[in-house]
């Protein structure tokens, strides 16, 4: 029977850390990763998760189901941390195994509905996005977000290919850090955005994954607030694998605002979605998440090693733009130190990106991502020297 099963494609990035794996050097680089590391290339678990891991230990009475749509309080605790205010009403909301599954349910919901809405997303975007929706069986159409080899967002073009958008269509965008291009809308452009998705009746579908990586926790939450004040209907997913550094706790979460009238079809069409895919979420992450936001010291803890992170990716950004000025005196890699977030996109062709990993021992996922984060500071003038011997020496 198993000899028709069909070859499955394997994810880039997984691709990537074989291909590191079995690159025989000493000296080689491995920048596919997809997690915070520190100077060191550890990632650490934060002060704060440890100690709220240890009250749990402590006061967990209980290991019992939670409901489907799990921890009501930490739904809750979340909801008005990232969205403020706006939570008061209208929200059906789901604890999810991290950012992924909320992601699927979702796209589920949307492929299950009598008439699908298409679902509009930024390319490139976040490499599993299109297996959620296939496999979900989602109608979906990408948009050109950002070219990768000039470095610049393509805006004009999104929106233009917007226009072909219908009533009750989705638009799926992601909140700051954009992976893997870290290059975000600038405020004016998102207000247009805002402004083209009201005038046409598009759902906005925004995608939360490095709350706290672009500017601060609270800052990096306005996209989605401004979402939330205005759209009567709107999608929040939240993965806080990155925020927390508990990649493998699994806490994320779905919100969905509904008008009045639909909200209790949505909760329970979101229960049943969850019930027969992924059931219960996990609640070891969620937990810490809830605990670590409920306590005034922890989340004074967590806060302060958050902008740690994110001030060393900011660090490792503007030395990578020093450094090829010191050594090149040219500009070509400045883009940088304005994009945000752990990833970014290298402008090389791909037989360049070959070079890079051949010539070099520097391994990137497919299509140019590197992650920032995983530099540290000796790291950065072989980067620097690699990329900048294959791109044409003119900044033109
Ligand atoms: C944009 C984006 N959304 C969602 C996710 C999924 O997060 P999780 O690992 O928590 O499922 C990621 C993870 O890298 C991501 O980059």
């Amino acid at each position: 029977m198993f000899e028709h099963v069909e070859d499955y494609p394997i994810d880039p990035i997984m691709i990537g850390a074989d291909l590191f794996a079995q690159d025989p050097r000493q000296d080689k680089l491995n920048l596919t990763v997809g997690i915070y590391q520190d100077e060191q290339g550890h990632t650490p678990v934060l002060e704060a998760v440890k100690l709220a891991e240890r009250r749990l230990v402590e006061t967990q009475a209980s290991k019992s189901y939670r409901a489907l749509t799990g921890d009501a309080e930490y739904c809750a605790v979340l909801g008005y941390e990232v969205l403020g205010d706006s939570f008061d009403s209208g929200w059906v909301a789901a604890q999810t195994s991290g950012g992924a599954v909320a992601l699927r349910v979702m796209a589920d919901l949307l492929a299950q509905m009598p008439k699908p809405p298409t679902v509009w997303l930024q390319s490139p975007t976040y490499g599993n996005y299109v297996p959620i929706l296939n496999a979900a069986g989602s109608r979906f159409q990408a948009l050109p977000y950002y070219d990768p080899l000039r470095s610049v967002l393509t805006f004009e073009q999104m929106l233009d290919g917007l226009k072909a958008a219908r009533l009750g269509d989705v638009f799926l965008m992601q909140g700051p850090c954009h992976n893997p291009t870290g290059a975000d809308m600038s405020e004016d452009q998102f207000a247009v955005l805002l402004d083209v998705l009201e005038a046409r009746g598009i759902v906005p579908w925004i995608d939360l994954a490095y709350l706290g990586f672009g500017q601060s926790f609270d800052a990096d939450c306005a996209m989605a607030r401004q979402i939330a004040d205005r759209f009567s209907e709107c999608i929040v997913c939240i993965t806080l694998s990155k925020t927390f550094g508990i990649y493998r706790d699994r806490a994320g979460a779905l919100f969905v605002k509904t008008r009045t009238q639909d909200q209790e079809r949505i909760t329970r069409a979101v229960t049943a979605i969850v019930r027969s895919g992924a059931s219960h979420a996990p609640d070891h992450g969620p937990a810490v998440v809830r605990t670590i936001l409920q306590d005034t010291d922890m989340k004074a803890l967590w806060l302060r090693d958050l902008d740690q992170m994110r001030q060393r990716v900011t660090r490792m950004r503007q030395r990578i733009v020093a450094t090829e000025q010191e050594v090149f005196g040219t500009e070509r890699l400045s883009y940088l130190g304005r994009q945000v977030g752990m990833f970014s996109l290298l402008p090389l062709s791909l037989a360049q990106e070959a070079a890079l990993t051949r010539d070099h021992g520097i391994h990137v996922v497919q299509g140019g991502r590197i992650n920032v984060a995983r530099l540290g500071e000796s790291d950065v003038q072989w980067l620097v020297k690699a990329v900048c011997g294959l791109l044409p020496t003119s900044d033109g």
